[in-house]
């Protein structure tokens, strides 16, 4: 389908604007890069101790992933929805803008879901909330749900989105070595710790 390269295109750019850097430049907190994580997602801008500046950043990175599949969906269906949301997922993990250095993908994964079947957007936030709960670890949270989302979907017969829901956990994996390096040693700050 001709449409597949401009929906991937559209996906990327929408995925890689850093809602995380943007909202905490304009509002002249800390340097997102040069606390707690370095990472410019909810979880860092957390630890400025701005948690509506958080909300924000989880909302908007989120909702770029959402407004990229169903724009793509609604243009050209649902194989396009599907590239549209790698092309989201990969523009925000690696944005041309930022040389390439970009975010985990938590938020943009929830988006991506909630525009292409949105129980599993539901599904990935409720193991989430839960994990985070019982652990106050995000990571962990993020890890254990990106864990389960495919097997949701394939559970649910949905098989082309489970593949593309497989993609998306190996590369929030890869990105979380860090962070599953610090939690092997008991090192992963908790939820609510300042940077
Ligand atoms: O959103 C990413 C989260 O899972 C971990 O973030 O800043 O603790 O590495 P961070």
């Amino acid at each position: 389908d001709a449409f597949l390269p401009v929906a991937f295109v559209i996906g990327y750019l929408f995925g890689s604007i850093p809602f995380g850097l943007i909202l905490t430049r304009l509002a002249g907190t800390q340097d997102l890069r040069s606390i707690g994580s370095g990472n410019i997602g909810a979880t860092n801008v957390l630890r400025t101790g701005r948690k509506g500046l958080a909300a924000a950043t989880l909302l908007l990175d989120a909702l770029k992933g959402t407004a990229a599949v169903v724009i793509s969906g609604y243009i050209a269906g649902p194989n396009a929805a599907m590239v549209a949301g790698l092309g989201a997922f990969l523009g925000h993990l690696f944005p041309v803008w930022l040389k390439f250095r970009g975010g985990k993908g938590v938020a943009v994964y929830i988006g991506i879901l909630l525009g292409l079947f949105w129980p599993a957007a539901l599904v990935f936030c409720l193991i989430w909330l839960a994990t985070a709960f019982t652990t106050r670890y995000s990571s962990l949270s993020a890890l254990v749900a990106a864990f389960i989302t495919p097997l949701f979907l394939w559970w649910f017969g949905h098989l082309a989105l489970a593949s593309l829901s497989v993609v998306l956990t190996l590369l929030l994996f890869y990105m979380h070595r860090e962070n599953i390096k610090r939690l092997q040693s008991g090192k992963e700050g908790r939820i609510g710790e300042k940077a």
